[in-house]
């Protein structure tokens, strides 16, 4: 198997029920499955570094995409930085955070707002970049991203997201790295939110009706 595939959650090799975990009882109700229990996505973040690191020629400017990101890129950090590569070189890192909202409820608006400045762009030119993003589901938040980074003429732009969703709705893009592909259901946890609800949660879980219903806007 390509070591780079990513791994495929289908209801038939990660089905856990609520009660075989803990989670907040602030959700009781409003989720319907856990997806991807934390150690899994911990075990997971590893072998991602790994195929990071392995990868890397030089120094790296990591770009965490602000809010949904934000516990990967932290995690995935934490494990980079112990890391080095196959000639036994650490590899220099800078951290960078660009905001991105786009979905409302469960449902992208089509319209993405990138909370980057004129200045912050030009700090690119020349830089070998990683983006770190939770979830790729259409794709279209990501190519928007992409086009405006690579005005700035960085080195190298590679993408990592923890998730890719399995949607009719995808515009094809696929990241460099990815943790796990998913079903097309609105996932939250693990920094995933639901109108900002859910980022407390540590697993990887699908929302119930009751959940959408009692968080909708
Ligand atoms: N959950 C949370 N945020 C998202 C999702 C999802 O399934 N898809 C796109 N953004
Ligand atoms: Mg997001």
């Amino acid at each position: 198997m390509d070591p780079r595939k990513w791994i495929d959650v289908t209801p038939e090799n990660f089905n856990y029920s609520l009660d075989h975990f803990v989670i907040p009882s602030h959700y009781d109700k409003d989720l319907e499955s856990i997806l991807i229990p934390h150690g899994v996505i911990m075990d997971r973040v590893e072998k991602l570094a790994r195929l990071i690191v392995n990868d890397c020629k030089g120094p790296l400017v990591i770009c965490c995409i602000l809010k949904g990101g934000h516990q990967y890129f932290a995690d995935l950090v934490n494990v980079i930085k112990k890391l080095t590569t196959k000639d036994g070189h650490s590899i220099p890192l800078s951290l960078e955070f660009i905001r991105v909202k786009s979905y409302h409820n469960d449902a992208s608006s089509g319209d993405v707002r990138i909370s980057l400045t004129e200045e912050e762009c030009q700090e690119f030119k020349g830089k070998n970049i990683l983006i770190v993003e939770d979830i790729i589901d259409t794709g279209s938040t990501m190519v928007k991203l992409l086009k405006r980074l690579e005005q700035y003429q960085p080195s190298s732009i590679r993408v990592t997201s923890l998730l890719i969703k399995k949607t009719p709705k995808s515009n094809g893009y696929i990241p460099d790295y990815v943790g796990f592909a998913i079903p097309d259901a609105f996932v939250v946890g693990y920094a995933l939110d639901y109108n900002e609800y859910f980022r407390d949660l540590d697993h990887i879980c699908v929302i119930s009706e009751h959940g959408k219903q009692a968080y909708a806007q």
